[in-house]
């Protein structure tokens, strides 16, 4: 079988390490992918993962059997829709079920009409009505451009002046670009946070095992918002026993919800979720694997990857085991310092023998003579597993210590709110 995976960051390594243990693939192509893929996967740079047309037309040229289109544009987009046109079947959710995650106004309307618990919000056009509105809103106040803008559409403002500012920004200013001419504002939720990845195929729902991100990039949760500098699962505040809350209120009546509006969603459906006082409540959806909770989730699966994700398109999902590993996993992100903001890049990248974790390359590129260099904010994971917690991390962060690059920075701090949570 020839398979091709469209998208280039770490995610999308851990899903090609992941298939690449199938049998039956003999041919993995990743689109565009990265010079850290290299090994693992027949790369193809010149064809970005947002060129729909490129994409079709490299699955035709090269008689593709299947595709895994997993970052979120290229969904949004249409890619699974156009893929399936010229019948190459696909992982991922047609662009008319992507829209989960591409309008926060259609998600909210969703959970509101179907009664799936999520934050109290408003919708506003105007930028006037909207600043109105924010006069007696309780602050903090969450304030969410519509569409995608990189994990960034999001402002906690604490008072009324940054909610203003905010509001402005975004639907007069231009901030996120046509993504914030229309905003939600909700209500600040607290709580632990947790990402749960499922599959489904519209008939049945397996969720993946839990994860927590560290989106903040400095220690302590502190500082700027990034795209997530470490991961851990499972996520201890993600008991059984709240597991069997989410199915029953959030998961299952999601897909159903999708399935009443005629867009059956199929792929991987990421759940952000908060445990409220109030119980767990959806604090976001995406229509793809996150990015870097695959990066601990994957290792830990012991099912075939690629048995999964053609279950899914066939709509076998429910026959078709999907069982992981008992164990732990950590995920420490190693950036070039000053990501998400200014940052340097193209220093030599080098790993010291002995490696004994994985290493999943995002921002990193091959040179012209074959030397691998930094070329992004977030350059690389390196997630360790081990039967406790404590292990994982520990490994995790000896094998950060073999992998060298000018201007490297990682938080010190992954996995210890987990470990401190002793569950
Ligand atoms: P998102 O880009 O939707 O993942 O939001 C980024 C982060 O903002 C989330 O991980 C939460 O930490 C925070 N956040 C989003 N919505 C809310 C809310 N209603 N209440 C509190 N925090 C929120
Ligand atoms: N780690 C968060 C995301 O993938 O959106």
């Amino acid at each position: 079988m020839k398979v091709m995976v469209v998208g280039s960051g770490g995610r999308e390594h851990a899903i090609v390490k992941s298939l690449k243990k199938s049998s039956e693939i003999d041919t993995l192509y990743v689109l565009p992918g990265n010079g850290g893929m290299a090994q693992d996967a027949v790369c193809v740079p010149e064809i970005g993962a947002k060129d729909i047309d490129g994409i079709v037309a490299f699955a035709k040229e090269n008689g593709i059997d299947f595709a895994v289109v997993a970052p979120d544009d290229p969904l949004v987009l249409g890619a699974v829709d156009a893929l399936e046109e010229i019948g190459v079947p696909c992982f991922g959710p047609r662009k008319n079920a992507a829209i989960i995650e591409g309008s926060k106004v259609f998600s909210k309307n969703l959970m509101k009409k179907y009664n799936i618990p999520t934050a109290a919000y408003e919708v506003f056009t105007e930028t006037d009505a909207a600043l109105q509105y924010l006069q007696t809103a309780p602050m903090p106040a969450v304030i969410k451009a519509d569409g995608l803008a990189l994990g960034k559409g999001v402002i906690i403002a604490e008072n009324l002046q940054d909610a203003q500012a905010a509001v402005k920004d975004m639907m007069d200013g231009g901030k996120f670009g046509e993504s914030g001419r229309r905003v939600v504002i909700e209500e600040f939720l607290t709580g632990p946070e947790v990402s749960v990845l499922a599959f489904t195929d519209g008939k049945s729902m397996k969720p993946m095992v839990s994860s927590m991100d560290h989106k903040r990039a400095h220690d302590g949760d502190e500082g700027l918002n990034t795209g997530g500098m470490g991961t851990v699962a499972p996520n201890p505040y993600y008991t059984e026993e709240i597991a069997k809350v989410c199915m029953e209120t959030i998961f299952l009546p999601t897909m159903e919800a999708m399935n009443a509006e005629g867009r059956t969603f199929k792929g991987c459906l990421y759940f952000g979720l908060m445990l409220t006082p109030k119980g767990p409540k959806v604090i976001e959806y995406n229509c793809r694997f996150g990015d870097p909770e695959t990066q601990v989730v994957l290792p830990l699966l012991e099912s075939d990857l690629f048995t999964v994700f053609r279950a899914v398109a066939e709509e076998k999902l429910e026959e078709t085991e999907v069982r992981f590993a008992d164990g732990h996993a950590c995920c420490v992100i190693m950036a070039s310092n000053g990501y998400p903001e200014a940052y340097k890049s193209g220093f030599a990248i080098t790993c010291d023998d002995g490696l004994n974790a994985e290493v999943f390359y995002a921002g990193a590129k091959l040179d012209g003579e074959g030397i691998l260099r930094t070329a992004g904010g977030r350059v690389l994971g390196v997630t360790a597993t081990a039967e406790k917690l404590s292990d994982a991390i520990a490994l995790a962060y000896e094998n950060v210590e073999k992998i060298h690059f000018e201007n490297a920075y990682c938080r010190k701090d992954i996995g210890a709110r987990a470990l401190a949570a002793g569950r």
